[in-house]
């Protein structure tokens, strides 16, 4: 358990961040940090309250002050807005890339030793933006995407296949946009290659699906994006962080070299432990999945290369 993990962002995506960590017991301490005025403070009063139904001991706290999240050794970035029907996860690269940059000031500011999970999008070039602003080393700015469309893909698969979501291995790599790769050469039932369960058009509709799988809610709720996916797959992320439990999840990572990719941030198998980002997982790709990743990779720079010269 650790003692303080700190959400930066009190909207759908950060309290339910915040009241999963709470209930999986993750923190002594959750610390709510939100721009608007008692929203913090009301609905972390709000789950502290829930503490005795659910059972947590963890105290919740919110409010306008990065001072409350003094010494957190993780914060959970969800700061930023969200997308509306049309727009593209990239359409919101200029607003959210000068929050995500105060965001990260701040954190260096209060916990310079914390981990970083960062939710914001457009997610690897919030990556970027928070890694730079902050000046921490890759290992501690770890973005959340894969492991949220690899669960939106499993998902998928398991209602197609009629299993159970448990027995589905996959992974989906990546940038956490349009040219998202998911892995069918790795993606598994209970070991068995998925090819020999499902006929390669129907796979097809899941992957598309897959990739389409967050404007797919925007769409139904209009004036948001999706939350209860996007704030579990984070959690499990700090789940695996805080107890160190060196798990193999796709995520965003700074990119030093791995998969002939270099300066940029893009999903690929990591292992999480107590320190981060403990390993790039490295592991062979069939040569249209390498293509996909680099073409995907690609995209992310163009989104980049759009903040270089405003100080990143
Ligand atoms: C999604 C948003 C959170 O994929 O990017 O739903």
């Amino acid at each position: 358990m650790l003692g303080k993990v700190a959400v930066i962002g009190a909207g759908n995506v950060g309290a339910t961040a915040a009241q999963r960590v709470a209930e999986k017991h993750l923190a002594r301490s959750v610390v709510m940090i939100d721009v608007v005025e008692g929203v913090p403070q009301g609905k972390a009063l709000d789950q502290w309250q829930s503490g005795p139904i659910e059972g947590f001991d963890a105290r919740v706290v919110g409010g306008q002050s990065y001072d409350l999240a003094a010494g957190a050794e993780l914060f959970i970035i969800t700061a930023g807005i969200a997308r509306k029907p049309g727009m593209s996860r990239d359409d919101l690269v200029k607003t959210n890339a000068g929050i995500v940059r105060s965001v990260a000031e701040q954190i260096a500011r209060v916990a310079p030793d914390s981990i970083m999970v960062v939710v914001s999008n457009p997610l690897d070039v919030m990556c970027y933006v928070a890694m730079k602003a902050s000046g921490f080393p890759r290992e501690r700015v770890i973005g959340m995407a894969g492991v949220l469309d690899t669960a939106r893909y499993r998902m998928f698969l398991a209602e197609a296949i009629g299993v159970s979501v448990e027995d589905i291995q996959a992974m989906v790599l990546g940038g956490h946009g349009d040219t998202m790769v998911p892995l069918v050469s790795y993606t598994a039932v209970s070991g068995i290659p998925v090819t020999q369960l499902l006929d390669r058009e129907r796979l097809d509709a899941i992957v598309t699906r897959t990739r389409d799988g967050g404007a797919e809610i925007v769409g139904f709720l209009k004036t948001g994006s999706a939350y209860y996916a996007p704030s579990a797959a984070a959690v499990q992320m700090v789940e695996a962080i805080a107890l160190d439990k060196k798990r193999i999840l796709p995520c965003a990572a700074w990119l030093q070299g791995e998969y002939g990719l270099k300066d940029v941030f893009c999903g690929v198998p990591c292992k999480l432990g107590r320190g981060g980002l403990e390993q790039v997982v490295q592991v062979r790709l069939t040569e249209a999945e390498q293509a996909e990743l680099e073409k995907s990779a690609e995209a992310v720079r163009v989104t980049q290369a759009t903040l270089d010269g405003r100080g990143g």
